[in-house]
């Protein structure tokens, strides 16, 4: 094995489906287009995208994953074609790294966001309760704070906020407090295992068919990767970065990221007219919603992940965005910075997985 490329596999979810989103199907992709895949993973929708574009198009694929670029870049998963580019950043910069390529517009930015079955499966990496391991749980291992170094410091109200906002759980402030009882005795939690015991030691009723830990593991990968906050940043990107036709195809793993997904395309594709403003003109409509598409019962029986996966796909209008600043100038200033408790799901005050560090 090469250094870096790891054995597990990704089962790529909604993979036609998400890559023709990403064109007029009666057009078909743009012959000399350029085209995003913000989240290649082990590069399922990128190879398929491949060998669906022309000779003189284009392919950036982002991962804020070594691991992930390592597989697109080294072995014999590496992909060679010209017309491929991986770059490891972070999604929310996705617009920054196309202006270093000297790329100003993209035809079809595809995100398949959340974590891969490779992230999950590897016992080191510290994602799921199923193995013992250092409680890492960062995405970008190469810079950032784990969960663990998170729990070393944070109160117990933050912790409880983090749980509650990001997972739902019932018991975010009993896990809290217990967490840092523990820390308190000299005991820090570092490992998944001891995680684990605490929550199972702290939530009192089972859901059907789910590990107790199951919500305060998603809660914490959510917080240590900032993964709201790099929705929200990549998708006010694609108002400036996406040509006229431009389209979105995003593949959504839980409510938290849909509904981010969802508000987004409905608030730029849905005619406002302020009813308190006498002659108001409606403002200028920067995306039309073109499709939400769930895996078939095919799909999911075969790919259990799956099963939670909601695909929306938007196309980029004609309106220039110099006329929606005009008609909005609250538009011009990216999302809000938001801590857990935020509508949005916003952005939590993290020091880890931020922006920067591409390389
Ligand atoms: C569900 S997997 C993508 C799988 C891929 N479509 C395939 O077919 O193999 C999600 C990938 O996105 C990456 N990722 C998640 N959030 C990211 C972010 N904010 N910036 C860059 N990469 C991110 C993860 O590291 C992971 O490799």
């Amino acid at each position: 094995m090469q250094e870096g490329v790891t054995p597990w596999q990704h089962r790529t979810v909604l993979l036609h489906e998400a890559v023709e989103g990403l064109w007029d199907p009666a057009v078909g992709p743009h012959p000399q287009g350029v085209y995003v895949d913000a989240t290649f993973g082990r590069g399922g929708h990128s190879r398929l995208l491949l060998s669906k574009l022309g000779p003189q198009a284009r392919l950036i694929a982002l991962d804020r994953d070594p691991e992930a670029v390592a597989h697109a870049t080294q072995g014999p998963s590496a992909i060679t074609d010209p017309r491929f580019q991986i770059v490891h950043a972070p999604f929310s910069s996705w617009a920054d790294v196309m202006a270093d390529l000297g790329l100003a517009q993209v035809h079809g930015l595809l995100m398949d966001i959340g974590v891969s079955s490779p992230q999950i499966d590897n016992p080191v990496r510290g994602f799921s309760f199923r193995f013992d391991a250092p409680l890492d749980m960062r995405m970008d291992t190469t810079q950032g704070e784990s969960a663990a170094d998170y729990l070393a410091h944070a109160s117990a109200d933050e912790i409880a906020q983090v749980i509650r906002d990001y997972s739902e759980e019932r018991f975010a402030w009993p896990i809290a407090k217990a967490l840092v009882a523990r820390r308190d005795e000299g005991q820090p939690v570092r490992t998944t295992a001891e995680l684990s015991a605490v929550v199972a030691r702290t939530v009192k009723t089972r859901e059907a068919g789910q590990d107790p830990a199951t919500r305060t593991f998603q809660a914490l990968r959510i917080h240590v990767n900032r993964e709201l906050g790099e929705l929200e940043d990549a998708l006010e990107s694609a108002l400036t970065t996406l040509a006229p036709g431009g389209r979105l195809s995003v593949i959504s793993f839980h409510s938290l990221e849909d509904r981010i997904v969802k508000n987004f395309i409905a608030k730029h594709s849905r005619e406002e007219v302020d009813r308190r403003v006498p002659f108001a003109q409606p403002k200028p409509l920067m995306l039309d919603a073109i499709a939400r598409i769930k895996p078939s019962a095919e799909e999911i029986s075969g790919n259990p992940r799956s099963r939670s996966a909601v695909l929306r796909v938007a196309e980029r209008t004609n309106v220039p965005w110099s006329e929606a600043l005009v008609a909005s100038p609250a538009a011009a200033g990216k999302s809000r910075g938001s801590k857990p408790g935020a509508k949005s799901g916003g952005k939590p005050a993290a020091k880890a997985g931020g922006k920067g560090g591409r390389r």
